[in-house]
C-alpha cells in the first residue's frame, strides 16, 4: 500500500507525509522544488523525509509529466490513496503572475485527476483547496454550502475550478474524492510568503512590519499538526456515494491580524514597530470556518490555540537560519 502525496516538499506536504511515514505507510513524494520561495526550505523539508526508507521522491512537475509514465504497473497497483498538495499558492502572487496559478491550480489539477481514474486500487484523492473560495461571502462562519462564484482572486478562481473539475471527474469516472477548504495554515517550517512569517522576520530584524487597516481584519488560523491530523482522518474516510465532497478544515476561531503580532511579541520576545496600510483589495477581511461537517463526518476539531501554535512556530524560527 502507498499513499502519493504531491507537493510533498511544501509546508503542508512535508509535514503529512512525515505523519504518514510514522503511521507506517508507504509514501511516494511529487514535487518540483521550484523557487516561489527559498528552495533551501524545501530541501531541508525533503531530507528529513528523506532518512525514512519507506519514502521515495519524484523530482517532476505535474503539469508538464505523465506520472503513469513514472511508475510500473504494479507500483501503480499499490497506489491506494492520493494527496493532492502541489499548488502555487498566494493570493496576492495571483495579481503578479495569474498564468502560474492556471497552469499549476488547474492544468496539474487535471492531470492529477486523469493519473488517478486509471489507479486500480485507488481508494480515495483528497486535494487541497481554500477558503479563499469564499471569496466575497459576508456571512461568518463560512459554510460549505455558501455559494462560492465571487472569488476575489485569481487563486481563489483557480481553487474552485479545481474543484468543479473534481466534481466532474467523481460524476463521469466515479473518482472518490474529498476537497480540504483550508484556513490560514500556520505552524514551524511554514511558508516564509505568508504574513505571520513575514511578520516574524520583520520583528526579529527589527524592521517595520505593514499591517492593514481595519478593526474586523482577522483570520481563523489552523495549526499544521491539526490540518495534518484532518487530512489523515479524512483519508481515511473515502465517499461512498458520487457526490461532491468538500469540507472546511478551520480552527473555527477568527483572531485578529493585530493579535498575531502581540502573540509574536510575547513568543519572540521583542516589540514590534508597525505601520498601517490600506488593506489590498484582493485580501478578504475575515475567515471563520463552520467546522460541523467534518466533524460530524471524520470526528475532527483542532486542539492548538492560536497562543501555542505561535509559541511553537516562534520556537522554530528563532533558531532557524530563516530570520
Ligand atoms: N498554507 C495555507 O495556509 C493554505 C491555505 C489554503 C490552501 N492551501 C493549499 O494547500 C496546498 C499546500 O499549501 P502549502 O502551504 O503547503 O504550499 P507550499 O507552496 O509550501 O507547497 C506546495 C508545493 O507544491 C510544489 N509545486 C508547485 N507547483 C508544482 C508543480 N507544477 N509540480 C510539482 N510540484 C509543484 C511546490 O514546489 C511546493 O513544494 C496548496 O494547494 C495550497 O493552495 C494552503
Amino acid at each position: 500500500m502507498s499513499i502519493l502525496v504531491t507537493g510533498a516538499a511544501g509546508f503542508i506536504g512535508a509535514r503529512v507525509c512525515q505523519v504518514l511515514l510514522e503511521q507506517g505507510a508507504h509514501v511516494i513524494g511529487v514535487d518540483n522544488l521550484n523557487n516561489y520561495y527559498n528552495t533551501d526550505l524545501k530541501k531541508e523539508r525533503i531530507s528529513t523525509l528523506s532518512s525514512s526508507r519507506y519514502f521515495d521522491l519524484k523530482e517532476v512537475d505535474i503539469e508538464s509529466v505523465d506520472l503513469s509514465d513514472l511508475f510500473k504497473l504494479e507500483e501503480q497497483r499499490e497506489i491506494t490513496g492520493i494527496l493532492h498538495f502541489a499548488a502555487q499558492a498566494g493570493v496576492r502572487h495571483s495579481l503578479d503572475a495569474p498564468i502560474d496559478f492556471i497552469n499549476t491550480n488547474v492544468k496539474g489539477h487535471i492531470a492529477i485527476l486523469e493519473f488517478a481514474r486509471k489507479l486500480a486500487n485507488l481508494k480515495h484523492l483528497v486535494y487541497a483547496s481554500s477558503s479563499s473560495v469564499y471569496g466575497r461571502n459576508a456571512a461568518l462562519p463560512f459554510r460549505e454550502s455558501d455559494r462560492v462564484d465571487r472569488p476575489g482572486s485569481v487563486y481563489a478562481a483557480s481553487k474552485r475550478a479545481a474543484e468543479l473539475m473534481s466534481d466532474c471527474y467523481q460524476h463521469l469516472y466515479g473518482l472518490p474524492q474529498t476537497g480540504l477548504r483550508f484556513f490560514t495554515v500556520y505552524g514551524p517550517w511554514g511558508r516564509p510568503d505568508m504574513a505571520y512569517f513575514k511578520f516574524a522576520r520583520a520583528i526579529m530584524r527589527g524592521e517595520t512590519l505593514t499591517l492593514y487597516e481595519g478593526r474586523e481584519l482577522a483570520r481563523d488560523f489552523t495549526y499544521i499538526d491539526d490540518v495534518a491530523d484532518a487530512v489523515l482522518k479524512v483519508l481515511a474516510a473515502p465517499p461512498s456515494s458520487d457526490q461532491q465532497r468538500l469540507l472546511n478544515v478551520g480552527n473555527n476561531s477568527p483572531e485578529s491580524v493585530s493579535y498575531l503580532v502581540t502573540l509574536l511579541e510575547k513568543h519572540l520576545g521583542r516589540n514590534a514597530s508597525v505601520s498601517v496600510m490600506p488593506r489590498p483589495v484582493a485580501d478578504v477581511e475575515t475567515t471563520w470556518a463552520s467546522i460541523d461537517a467534518i466533524e460530524n463526518l471524520a470526528g475532527w476539531r483542532p486542539r492548538i490555540t492560536l497562543d501555542e501554535g505561535i509559541g511553537r512556530f516562534s520556537e522554530w524560527f528563532s533558531r532557524s537560519k530563516y530570520v
